[in-house]
């Protein structure tokens, strides 16, 4: 009897992390100076590019040790009465919801716009309508920037504060010449992985600097405050990145630009091998007013109804390729989230969460790779 060999699991996402090889020079560096964390020359180095890359002053960034802190700490930093309303999507990683929980305030889910899968301005408008919001997080779903100058004319208009969620989005979401609070993850998953790691950019006054002193425990280290340095000047946390992670996101940032094309050719490339494939039975998420995604890092298609979703599951598991129903079950379908947060009708929400599939998206896909998943596409058409 012949024995034939278990096809491999076709992976949902592979890592694009610097070698060992890449990282001794950085490694040694840091050692000689026997500086590993506490905003070291690393995380100072990586700072002053960002600071260039968006356009703002030292003092209007600080990295973090992931997007989670950076969002959590952003929202202290606020200073909310406790309790507050934040609008968040219902179509979101669940971090955006217990960032906003953990800071002692209330999730409101909204619904996000069919085409473009975001919680837009003018959602968040009519809800303000609707009932009391305290302030308004965004998320940059899958990585499509937003409007920056929308959102700026929303804070003016209303009064009321936006962080952009900004996790997936490193590379494709800026400032776009507003003003506005960003949040980004350097996860290992994410266009810029540092392993973990986070960054704030924020032109709201103060809001940075106070993200950074809160990632300290709440030490004061600045030597122009009315309190002593070294005294805790508020309830913070340890969120510092370290200089390890520094290391990686620096490495990681001289390969960016032609990563992040790669990522852009794969991406256009697997789609139309799929619209082929499936006779165009998939919907892609569209470009909104904030432009285009420019450093994708994971490919989620949408199917016409939750019966061919779950039909293209099944041929994907038989056919050992790794699939993720991302960003789901909705956060109001989450029993630990439920309870704390209040629940508006989400009919766009809910209709994407069952039509919607991540599909694997990944540098270095094979051409055997990219067959398998065509082929299991093609009873759709
Ligand atoms: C929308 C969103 N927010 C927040 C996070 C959390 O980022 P981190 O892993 O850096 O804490 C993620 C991670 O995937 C995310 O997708």
């Amino acid at each position: 009897m012949t024995h034939m060999p278990e096809r491999e699991w076709v992976p949902l996402l592979v890592p694009d992390m610097p070698s060992p090889q890449e990282l001794l020079p950085w490694l040694e560096r840091m050692h000689a100076v026997q500086h590993y964390s506490n905003f070291g020359p690393l995380v100072r180095e990586l700072e002053a590019i960002f600071a260039n890359q968006f356009g703002v002053e030292s003092k209007q960034l600080s990295t973090v040790a992931n997007a989670t802190q950076g969002l959590e700490l952003a929202l202290q930093a606020l200073d909310l009465p406790a309790g507050a309303h934040v609008l968040v999507p219902a179509l979101t990683f669940v971090a955006t919801a217990t960032a906003v929980v953990r800071a002692g305030h209330q999730p409101v889910l909204a619904d996000v716009d069919a085409r473009t899968w975001m919680l837009t301005p003018d959602i968040a408008r009519a809800t303000c309508e609707r009932m009391r919001i305290d302030a308004v997080l965004p998320v940059a779903t899958f990585g499509m920037p937003h409007d920056m100058q929308a959102w700026q004319r929303f804070e003016c208009d209303m009064g009321l504060p936006v962080i952009i969620d900004a996790a997936a989005a490193y590379g494709s979401q800026s400032l776009q010449g507003a003003e506005g609070t960003l949040v980004f993850s350097l996860h290992t998953t994410k266009s810029l992985p540092a392993g973990e790691g986070g960054l704030v950019v924020s032109t709201r006054p103060g809001l940075a600097a106070k993200v950074r002193q809160l990632s300290n425990f709440g030490i004061n280290l600045d030597t122009t405050a009315s309190l002593p340095v070294g005294a805790l000047a508020s309830l913070g946390s340890n969120a510092k990145m370290s200089e390890y992670h520094a290391a990686v996101g620096l490495i990681s940032l001289q390969k960016w630009e032609l990563q992040a094309q790669r990522r852009r050719v794969l991406q256009a490339e697997i789609m139309h091998e799929m619209n082929q494939a499936s006779d165009h039975s998939l919907t892609w998420q569209a470009q909104g007013p904030g432009g285009p995604l420019m450093a994708p890092t994971l490919l989620c298609a949408r199917l016409s109804d939750a019966k061919a979703r779950g039909a293209l599951e099944q041929a994907c598991q038989q056919a050992r390729i790794m699939t993720r129903r991302w960003y789901q079950p909705l956060l109001q379908h989450m029993d630990v989230l439920r309870q704390q947060c209040v629940c508006l009708d989400t009919p766009n929400a809910r209709g994407l969460a069952d039509t919607l599939l991540g599909l694997p998206f990944f540098l270095g896909m094979t051409t055997m790779q990219r067959q398998r998943i065509l082929h299991v596409l093609q009873p759709l058409s």
